[in-house]
């Protein structure tokens, strides 16, 4: 079921998104060589909490059988990992590498959930252009996103950027309604036709999240039964935003 939310929860879901913006601030400011992937974590959940929110990825199931519930704040998947990757204080950044950061929000009983990738010091030129390109998948699918139009044609638009761009997608993972829960209706797949999946209406919030990979998009899971990484090693980048379908264009909530 497709909930449809009225301005006030888009009110209290712009509130959620105020601490998860702040919680990106925080980590970017601190991504460096030498900076651990619990670092970030940690300055993330602390800016969420100074904002009256809670890390909103604490307590997911895990999708595999025999994985315990997610007990981290963000999830950092380094250059090969592509999404879920767990923060350790084992995991030291360097130069070059390249690192997906996915946080979600908590508040008033209102989620919201976002994910960007970023450089660490001087990057390789593939490794730029991932990361542009997941971007730009992203506006590519936001401008697909208004009222009348359908769920494939954001999917459609998002394929047919990353392709042409000469890259390939995830697709055993996809983009999802949001609201009281992290993960609703409709499932929003970066891979689609055009005119198909559900009409999108006004008050309609999604997570629009392009996961795109260098080589090839066929990926494998790690024995931690979360992080989830490309088979031919190759690199990764990912970005996401929470929106909302408007009578305009779509709000994107959870950007500066
Ligand atoms: N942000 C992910 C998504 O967009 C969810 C992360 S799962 C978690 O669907 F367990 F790591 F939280
Ligand atoms: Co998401």
């Amino acid at each position: 079921m497709i909930n449809i939310k009225n301005e006030h929860e888009i009110k209290l879901m712009e509130d959620a998104a105020e601490a998860l913006k702040a919680a990106l601030r925080a980590i970017e400011a601190e991504i460096k060589p030498g900076v651990t992937t619990m670092h970030l974590n940690n300055v993330a959940e602390e800016a969420m909490k100074k904002y009256g929110a809670l890390p909103a990825f604490k307590g997911v199931e895990c999708p595999y059988r025999g994985g315990k519930p997610y007990k981290w704040a963000i999830c950092t998947s380094v250059n090969d990992e592509i999404i879920h990757g767990i923060p350790s204080e084992d995991v030291v950044l360097k130069e070059g590498d390249i690192v997906c950061v996915d946080l979600g929000t908590f508040k008033n009983g209102w989620c919201s959930d976002a994910g960007r990738t970023y450089g660490v010091g001087k990057i390789s030129p593939v490794c730029e252009k991932l990361i542009k390109v997941a971007r730009d998948a992203f506006f590519a699918g936001v401008d697909q996103a208004v009222v009348g139009n359908r769920v494939g044609d954001i999917s459609n638009a998002v394929q047919t950027y990353v392709e042409k761009q000469g890259f390939s997608l995830l697709r055993e993972y996809q983009g999802h309604g949001i609201g009281e829960e992290m993960h609703e209706d409709p499932g929003v797949p970066n891979i689609g036709r055009k005119g198909t999946g559900p009409r999108l209406q006004k008050g309609m919030a999604l997570a629009i999240e392009p996961m795109i990979c260098e080589g090839r998009p066929d990926v494998y899971v790690k024995k931690d039964y979360w992080t989830v990484a490309t088979k031919d090693g190759k690199m990764t980048a990912y970005y996401e935003n929470t929106i909302v379908i408007t009578d305009r264009e779509a709000k994107i909530l959870t950007l500066d």
